[in-house]
């Protein structure tokens, strides 16, 4: 075990003042959103569990007594060995009560534990051998797709929560979202974009759909590609070389419901560009985005097509522009690892500390 391990700095223990009264009406939070899309009004309801609180939501009128209980929750270890300082939770994100600490010796008075997968997969004998505490929750964390994420059969009846991008999660967390602007935003306008379509990658493996749908469609457009695979980026960063660019080819490295990445949120959206998205169905997508928001790869029958239609859009900017008339009403948010996340699982667990629950099926749940 690596229990004893005291190679670590020493953790940063952070114990949220419990004073402050929380609404808990922020924990379920409601859009609703009308759009036009083509000559039909579409309407959007997204209901998102977990989002970060907003100021507007709190009742100023009501005075609601609900102190959220003390939770000391466990991280077993680091994902990918991140070791950023643990976050004050009542500072970042609002969330009283929280005691977050990666020291083992705290297992015993735990009220949850959290895993993260990829770590699970390299060394599954490491998981805590002492006897589970009557009460404490185990909670299984992970943000990459069925197609990266191994030995989800065995872990059948092992933990109390789930914890991913998946919606069907205990503890939801999109890798991004749209939050509502207070009333009208001014009307975006299409900035100076030389570039036409700009594609990110890193991880270039001829076997994934997308690079096979990328080489189709470069035949048909100028697509200009960034990343290990590609040129460097401008100034070393993602949002300023995709902001050059009107349209950016978001495209997942596997398609599984409800995986809609960083690729989409910030890659895309943070930088201003229109997201080509290939991943999930758009069905799926617009659960997450009003329907012209992006441009998906299947509305087109052939990468020729789409290629045809970004040229359209782009000797049209009256066309284009109605990709972006989202943006008065919503801004974006992209989650932030790991912090958010462990201050989520804490809103979570406080959410469900009445609650018993064994994740019986996390496999077939996950794949679906
Ligand atoms: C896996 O965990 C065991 C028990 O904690 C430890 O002895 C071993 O060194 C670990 N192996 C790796 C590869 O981390
Ligand atoms: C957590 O899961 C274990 C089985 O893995 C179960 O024995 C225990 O009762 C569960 N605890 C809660 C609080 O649901």
């Amino acid at each position: 075990m690596r229990t004893d391990d005291t190679s670590h700095p020493t953790t940063r223990r952070v114990n949220g003042a419990h004073r402050q009264k929380q609404c808990r009406s922020r924990r379920s939070y409601r859009w609703v959103f009308a759009l036009p899309f083509g000559s039909i009004v579409v309407l959007f309801v997204l209901t998102l569990m977990y989002l970060p609180p907003s100021r507007e939501d709190a009742p100023t009128h009501v005075v609601v007594r609900n102190e959220p209980p003390g939770v000391t929750l466990l991280i077993w270890w680091r994902p990918f060995g991140n070791r950023e300082p643990l976050p004050d939770c009542a500072a970042k994100y609002g969330i009283q009560g929280c005691t977050l600490t990666e020291e083992r010796c705290a297992y015993d008075r735990a009220d949850a534990v959290i895993v993260h997968h990829a770590e699970l997969t390299r060394n599954w004998s490491a998981l805590p051998r002492a006897p589970r505490p009557a009460r404490q929750k185990w909670i299984w964390m992970n943000f990459e797709s069925p197609s990266h994420s191994g030995w989800l059969a065995g872990l059948a009846g092992l933990f109390n929560l789930t914890m991913s991008y998946h919606r069907g999660s205990d503890i939801f967390m999109p890798y991004g979202y749209l939050q509502p602007r207070g009333g009208d935003g001014d009307a975006p306008q299409v900035r100076a974009r030389r570039g036409l379509v700009a594609w990110i990658v890193s991880n270039w493996n001829e076997q994934h759909e997308r690079v096979q749908y990328f080489r189709r469609l470069r035949k048909h457009i100028q697509v200009d590609v960034f990343g290990r695979a590609g040129q460097d980026l401008i100034s070393d960063s993602v949002t300023r070389t995709v902001s050059r660019y009107k349209f950016y080819l978001a495209f997942e490295n596997s398609m599984h419901t409800d995986y809609i990445t960083e690729k989409l949120w910030r890659n895309a959206l943070v930088s201003g560009a229109v997201p080509v998205v290939l991943g999930p169905p758009r069905e799926n997508y617009e659960l997450f985005l009003p329907a012209d928001a992006f441009i998906h790869v299947k509305d087109f029958r052939s990468p020729r097509g789409l290629a045809a239609y970004l040229k359209h859009l782009d000797r049209h900017p009256a066309l284009y522009q109605r990709y972006l008339t989202w943006r008065r009403h919503y801004s974006v948010h992209v989650t932030s690892f790991w912090a958010e996340h462990y201050c989520m699982a804490c809103r979570g667990v406080q959410a469900s500390r009445h609650q018993n629950k064994v994740v019986t099926d996390l496999a077939v749940w996950f794949e679906s």
